[in-house]
C-alpha cells in the first residue's frame, strides 16, 4: 500500500464511529482561558478553526479540568459545576467548530483532566496553600530535593502536600468526571478522552511513587478508573467514543533503581484489563509526568536516532498490538492503538504504522507548527516522492537554547531556573504554549482585519522562531491581551497575579 493510503485509510472504532484517517491532533493544553480557568472563549475557537480547517481523523482538545479547584498552571478549560443551556453554550460552539465549517468527518473529542496532587498552588483555583487532592498524602516534587535547594524551595511554594482522599472524595472525583462526560455528550462532541498520563490524578492512583494506599485503591488497583468507565457509559450513548491516555512508564521505580522491564509489564498488565472491559475504544501510550517530562522529549534527537524514547513508546505499543491482534482477527473489537511522541517526519508515520506500533498516529508539537498536517502530507506525495522515505521534519523545531546562561551571573542562576521553571517540562512547553496562542490571535486579527476590509492573509501559519526559550518563558506568562484583562472583574485578577509575582520571586 502507498504511504498515503496507508496513513489516510479509515478506522473503525469499537464504538461504530469511523475515522476519515489515522491522523490525530492530540491533546494539548491550550492555556488560553481565564487566569482562574473557565469555559472556551474567542481564543480557543480560533485556534481549533486553524485545525478543524484541514481533514484531522481526530481532533483531541487539550485536559478540560473536571475539578475547578484543581487546575494544572491556571488558564485550563474547566468542566462548569452545573450544566445548564448557558454553561454548555461556549462547549457546544467549540465542537462545532472542530467539526467544521462546512462540516467534515473529523471527529472532536474533549480530554478530561483532575490534576489532584499536581494542582499547582494558586494557579490550581485554591487559596494559596490551601491542599489539592490526592491519592496520599505525598507532595509533588519530593524526589526533586537533590537538585538542590532554589528547585526544593520552589516546588514548596508550588506544591503543596495533598490531602490523601476519602471514599466520599473518590465518589465526588467519579461523579466529576461522569458530568465531563455528560457535558461532551450534550455539546455534541463524539466522545472523552480519559487522561492516566503524565502524572495527574488517575495516572497518580496507578503509582507507587504517589499512592501508598492500601485500600482497595491501592497503585496496583484499576478500580477507580474502572468505576469513572462504568459510570460514563451508563450515562452516554453507545455510539459514543471513551479513549485513554495512559503512561508506558512513570518512571518510579527507575528513579529508585528499579528495572524499566518491570513497570512496563504492570503496564502492560493494566491495559489487559482495560482491553478486557470491551468499553475502551482507543488507548494513547505516552509515558513521564512533570518531575520527568519524557512525554516532552525534543522531535530532532528523534530524528537523529540519538534518543530511543520514541523507540520506547513504539516498543511498548507494538507489545500491546501483538497481544490484541488475536482479538481483531476474532469478532471482539479491541481497542485501537493511538502512538504519541516525536513522531515529525511523514517516514515515523508511515514505519509506525507499516511496523505494526499503532493504528493511529499521535501528532501534538507538529500539529501546532503545522496545523495544516493532513493537507501537507496528501500535497507532499508525489511520484518522485513516496513519503515512507521522507526524513523532512515537518517544520523545524525551535532553538530554545538561552545562551545568555553560559555567562556569569546567568550561569550560576540559570544552573537552578529550569529545573524550576514551569515544572519541568520547561522552556519548550513555554515555546509551544506561546505558538498556541499567536496561533489563535493571528486568526482572531485576520477576521477583525476583514471586518475594515483589511485581509491579512498569513497562511500557511509561520512559528515565530526568534523569540528563544526566555522570551518564551517570559510571553507565557505575561499576556497583554488576556482574557481577564478585558473583563470588569479586572481587580481580582491584579490580586492572583500579584500573588503569583511573590510566589516566583520566592522561587
Ligand atoms: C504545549 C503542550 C501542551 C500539552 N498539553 C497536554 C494535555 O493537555 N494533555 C495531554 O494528554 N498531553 C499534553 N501534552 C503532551 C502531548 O499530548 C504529547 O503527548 C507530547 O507533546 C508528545 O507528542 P509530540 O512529540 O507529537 O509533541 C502537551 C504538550 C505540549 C507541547
Amino acid at each position: 500500500m502507498s504511504s498515503n493510503n496507508i496513513i489516510f485509510s479509515e478506522q473503525l472504532l469499537p464504538c461504530g464511529k469511523t475515522m476519515q484517517n489515522r491522523l490525530v491532533k492530540v491533546a494539548m493544553y491550550e492555556h488560553l482561558s481565564s487566569i482562574l480557568g473557565g469555559p472556551p472563549n474567542d481564543f480557543h475557537y480560533a485556534l481549533y478553526s486553524a485545525w478543524s480547517e484541514h481533514d484531522w481523523g481526530m481532533i483531541i482538545t487539550g485536559n478540560v479540568q473536571v475539578s475547578q479547584e484543581h487546575l494544572s498552571l491556571g488558564r485550563d478549560i474547566v468542566v462548569p459545576k452545573v450544566l445548564t443551556t448557558q454553561t454548555i453554550q461556549p462547549f457546544q460552539k467549540l465542537a462545532k467548530i472542530i467539526h467544521g465549517n462546512p462540516p467534515s468527518h473529523t471527529l472532536a473529542i474533549l480530554q478530561l483532566n483532575h490534576s489532584g496532587r499536581q494542582s499547582s498552588n494558586v494557579l490550581g483555583g485554591r487559596l494559596p496553600f490551601v491542599s489539592p487532592l490526592g491519592p496520599s498524602a505525598i507532595r509533588f516534587g519530593r524526589l526533586k530535593r537533590k537538585e538542590g535547594i532554589f528547585s526544593d524551595i520552589f516546588h514548596r511554594l508550588l506544591f503543596q502536600t495533598p490531602k490523601a482522599m476519602s471514599s466520599a472524595e473518590i465518589d465526588d472525583v467519579v461523579s466529576d468526571f461522569v458530568r465531563g462526560a455528560s457535558l461532551a455528550l450534550q455539546s455534541g462532541f463524539d466522545g472523552i478522552q480519559l487522561h492516566v498520563a503524565h502524572g495527574y490524578l488517575l495516572a497518580q492512583f496507578l503509582s507507587p511513587k504517589s499512592n501508598t494506599r492500601t485500600d482497595e485503591y491501592s497503585y496496583d488497583s484499576l478500580l477507580l478508573l474502572n468505576r469513572i468507565v462504568k459510570a460514563i457509559r451508563e450515562v452516554v450513548t453507545e455510539d459514543f467514543i471513551l479513549g485513554i491516555k495512559f503512561n508506558a512508564s512513570d518512571y518510579s521505580l527507575l528513579e529508585e533503581g528499579g528495572a524499566k522491564a518491570a513497570q512496563e509489564e504492570r503496564a502492560l498488565a493494566h491495559l489487559r484489563q482495560v482491553v478486557w472491559w470491551q468499553t475502551v475504544d482507543f488507548i494513547e501510550i505516552s509515558g513521564g509526568d512533570y518531575e520527568n517530562p519524557e512525554f516532552m522529549v525534543s522531535p530532532s534527537s528523534i530524528v537523529s536516532r540519538k534518543n530511543s524514547r520514541q523507540a520506547f513508546f513504539a516498543q511498548f505499543s507494538s507489545k500491546l498490538m501483538k497481544e490484541l491482534s488475536p482479538m481483531s482477527s476474532s469478532n471482539e473489537r479491541p481497542p485501537l492503538i493511538l502512538l504519541t511522541g516525536g513522531l515529525c517526519t511523514p517516514a515515523h508515520l508511515y514505519t509506525a504504522l507499516t511496523a505494526d506500533y499503532a493504528h493511529l498516529l499521535g501528532i501534538g508539537r507538529a500539529s501546532v507548527l503545522c496545523p495544516n498536517l493532513p493537507t501537507v502530507l496528501q500535497s507532499r506525495q508525489t511520484a518522485e516522492n513516496d513519503l515512507s522515505s521522507d526524513l523532512t521534519p515537518f517544520k523545524p523545531e525551535p532553538d530554545l537554547s538561552l545562551s545568555f546562561t553560559e555567562r556569569r551571573p546567568w550561569r550560576w542562576i540559570w544552573m537552578y531556573v529550569p529545573k524550576v521553571t514551569l515544572i519541568g517540562a520547561g522552556v519548550g512547553m513555554a515555546w509551544y504554549a506561546v505558538m498556541i496562542r499567536r496561533l489563535a490571535e493571528e486568526r482572531i486579527r485576520r477576521v477583525d482585519d476583514r471586518k475594515d476590509s483589511k485581509i491579512e492573509v498569513r497562511e500557511p501559519f509561520e512559528p515565530d522562531y526568534s523569540i528563544g526559550g526566555l522570551g518564551a518563558v517570559l510571553r507565557m506568562w505575561v499576556w497583554i491581551g488576556a482574557p481577564e484583562l478585558r473583563q470588569t472583574h479586572f481587580t481580582s485578577h491584579v490580586a492572583v497575579y500579584t500573588t503569583l509575582m511573590i510566589l516566583c520571586l520566592g522561587g
